[in-house]
């Protein structure tokens, strides 16, 4: 795969050029969506269930092929990529997601060592099978998320907040250019959720890494987002600078759209969003 073309500074590491996703049991998933996405940019995404949020993210890696339009990542098209490259663009792309998907009986360092397997040749068994300089790595990596003192600690004994730390710090592992984070604070309290969101701001902002994040809470959203995208019925109803957004300019995402597919009356949208 060729990425030497891509001007690692100046191009939007992620565009999305008028993409449309029909599945094929009918569902209009994704309607003509175009997003530019430049490096460093914590970008929150929101809208109902159903409005096409996951179905994005899973354009970005190539999980999904749009039905038309074209996805670019890293200079790659992937909309168009063989699975071979579809691997290498992977390699650069962190995946969080709301279950953890730890080791429940394994350490945080052994789970965050394990996010470095892609880049090994054969599987390990226990933290002294991996190099020392992995080691290392995963130890800062665990520090940086604040959990350094409970690196020897079993996953399953941690609280839900400090195991998504750890699987983001796995995700670090793989030095990946953008990290996508599919509800990656629905099962967590508001103050396990906030760190979450702080701390992908802090990667976003100090590795100058691109985080796309979807969110059901609309107030993280406003408190961490460099930039809010909303979705309505798979398209694009809102793309803002976070700053100078408040909660009445976000609320209109949520109105629910009729069989026509035109927005509902004022009466029908939630005051506030429940994580369903
Ligand atoms: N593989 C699939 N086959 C058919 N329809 C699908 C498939 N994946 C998603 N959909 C449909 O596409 C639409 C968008 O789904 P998606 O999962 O992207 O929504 P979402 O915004 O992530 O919702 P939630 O907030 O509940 O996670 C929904 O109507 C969903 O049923
Ligand atoms: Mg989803």
């Amino acid at each position: 795969m060729s990425l030497n073309r891509f001007d690692q500074e100046a191009d939007p590491i992620v565009r999305l050029s008028d993409i449309s996703k029909r599945f094929p049991n009918g569902t209009l998933a994704l309607d003509k969506v175009s997003l530019e996405i430049p490096r460093g940019q914590l970008l929150c995404l929101i809208g109902l269930s159903g409005s096409g949020k996951s179905t994005l993210l899973r354009h970005v890696n190539g999980l999904h092929k749009p039905t038309s339009g074209s996805v670019d990542v890293m200079g790659m098209r992937v909309s168009e990529a063989a699975n071979k490259d579809l691997r290498e663009v992977r390699r650069h792309v962190g995946f969080v997601f709301q279950q953890f998907g730890l080791i429940n009986r394994a350490t945080c360092l052994e789970n965050v060592l394990s996010g470095a397997l892609g880049r090994l040749n054969w599987p390990r068994y226990g933290v002294r099978s991996y190099p020392k300089q992995l080691r290392r790595l995963a130890f800062d990596h665990l520090d940086r998320v604040g959990l350094a003192d409970q690196a020897y600690q079993r996953a399953d004994t941690l609280s839900g907040g400090q195991m998504q730390r750890v699987a983001i710090a796995r995700s670090l592992m793989q030095e990946p250019q953008m990290l996508l984070a599919d509800e990656p604070v629905a099962s967590l309290d508001p103050e396990s959720s906030g760190q979450v969101l702080e701390l992908l701001l802090k990667i976003a902002t100090e590795e100058n890494m691109t985080v796309i994040c979807t969110l059901h809470q609309v107030e993280l959203a406003l408190g961490w987002a460099h930039r809010i995208v909303g979705l309505r019925a798979g398209k694009v109803v809102l793309d803002r600078s976070a700053i100078g957004l408040d909660q009445r300019d976000v609320m209109d995402v949520y109105q629910r759209v009729d069989v026509t597919g035109a927005p509902t009356s004022d009466e029908d949208v939630p005051t506030s969003i429940s994580n369903s």
